[in-house]
């Protein structure tokens, strides 16, 4: 390959409606899109093997910056070979910045325009993230696809607070394009930010063109806004977006608003929820979301889904599966993970054919009704 050809590139295969299936090439694999990501904060996906991840269909996991600066440390990954060899992952790596972790997790945080500067929420200790700081984390993880600095701010807001983190992200965009300048085999996207305002959103989707990403993401969603709110806020800025780079919709999220990020021209999505969900004894099937905690399970002799193409699916009955999570055993978390993780990727794999096909739409109108007639 000519070196001076950016080894980090999309391409669209098919579109139907405002849905994408497309397939972004990178030096350590395809990802298929639309592309489900399951979130591996701590250098792990929590209770499954990386080889169990790659069964389910992942073709690339999201790893964090904030989490992992401050445990075990950017500089001891990357003598330790980066995160990919650390964690044996071969394949791609998307990281986060850091900036909505600070937020969500530390400590006495302060932003200023050059950076957040916070305590751990592990010891209390001081650090400082500014956008050339965080790529050089990212890139010290030997991430493929790093994501720009940002700042999100929760929903409801003031105009006011959500034009001053836009303009404030805009110019940490820029700043971490300069940073990251000249890096041929990763990607940086810029991340929109504007909160719930359709002109705020449309002037950070024109900043982050001008300043020129290989990706753009969506942020500051599922920041307690309600859903039609967030589909708005997608159905205004996708269509703001460059046709020719991925999109992705940070931090979402349940299967239906996954489903609704699709149909509004979303092509990639990362979410702690299935493993999390899963962890708290929360099953994702075709047919809605079973709780395995409900009582109601403790002599139910049937499989979770037995036409299910996931073994786990068939193996266990409900009332093993109910005794586990009562239990708290490993196992009930190691294999509701699988599940709802495998789930997740057949929802994308299913929307991929379907969109292939030009049957999006009634894919989408077959899923639904299949939730919503599920007898659990
Ligand atoms: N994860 C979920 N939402 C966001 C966001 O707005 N910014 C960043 N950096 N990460 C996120």
């Amino acid at each position: 390959m000519n070196k001076t050809m950016k080894q980090v590139s999309f391409s669209l295969a098919a579109t139907d409606g405002m849905a994408r299936r497309g397939r972004i090439d990178t030096p350590r694999g395809d990802i298929q899109t639309p592309a489900f990501m399951p979130v591996g904060t701590a250098g792990t996906v929590k209770a499954l093997y990386p080889e169990q991840v790659r069964e389910t269909g992942a073709d690339i996991l999201l790893g964090n910056t904030y989490h992992l600066m401050l445990r075990p440390g950017a500089e001891r990954v990357a003598k330790l070979g980066g995160l990919h060899v650390f964690m044996d992952w071969p394949r791609p790596i998307l990281t986060d910045s850091g900036g909505f972790q600070v937020m969500s997790l530390s400590k006495l945080r302060k932003i200023t325009e050059q950076g957040v500067t916070f305590r751990s929420h592990l010891d209390g200790s001081a650090y400082e993230l500014t956008p050339e700081r965080s790529i050089e984390i990212q890139t010290l993880l030997d991430s493929d696809i790093i994501m720009q600095l940002d700042e999100c701010i929760p929903l409801p807001s003031e105009k006011k607070e959500m034009e001053r983190a836009m303009e404030l992200s805009l110019r940490w965009g820029d700043r971490s394009k300069t940073a990251f300048d000249s890096q041929m085999n990763r990607a940086l996207f810029g991340i929109v930010q504007g909160g719930d305002d359709a002109e705020l959103r449309g002037k950070s989707a024109a900043g982050l063109r001008s300043i020129g990403f290989d990706g753009y993401a969506v942020g500051g969603l599922a920041v307690g806004e309600p859903q039609e709110v967030m589909f708005r806020v997608l159905g205004e800025i996708t269509p703001e977006l460059p046709v020719d780079r991925p999109r992705y919709l940070m931090g979402v999220g349940k299967p239906d608003d996954i489903l609704g990020g699709i149909e509004r021209g979303i092509d990639m999505f990362d979410c702690v929820h299935p493993t999390r969900a899963g962890r708290h004894g929360h099953a994702y099937t075709r047919f809605g979301v079973i709780n395995l905690k409900n009582a109601r399970h403790k002599d139910d002799p049937r499989p979770l889904d037995e036409a299910s193409p996931n073994p786990n699916c068939r193996r266990f009955s409900r009332a093993y599966l109910h005794h586990l999570v009562k239990t708290e055993e490993i196992l009930g978390a190691m294999i509701l993970s699988q599940i709802n993780l495998s789930y997740y990727q057949e929802l994308v794999s299913g929307a991929r054919g379907a969109i292939e096909a030009g049957r999006f739409s009634d894919f989408a109108a077959e899923t639904r009704a299949q939730w919503a007639a599920g007898d659990l």
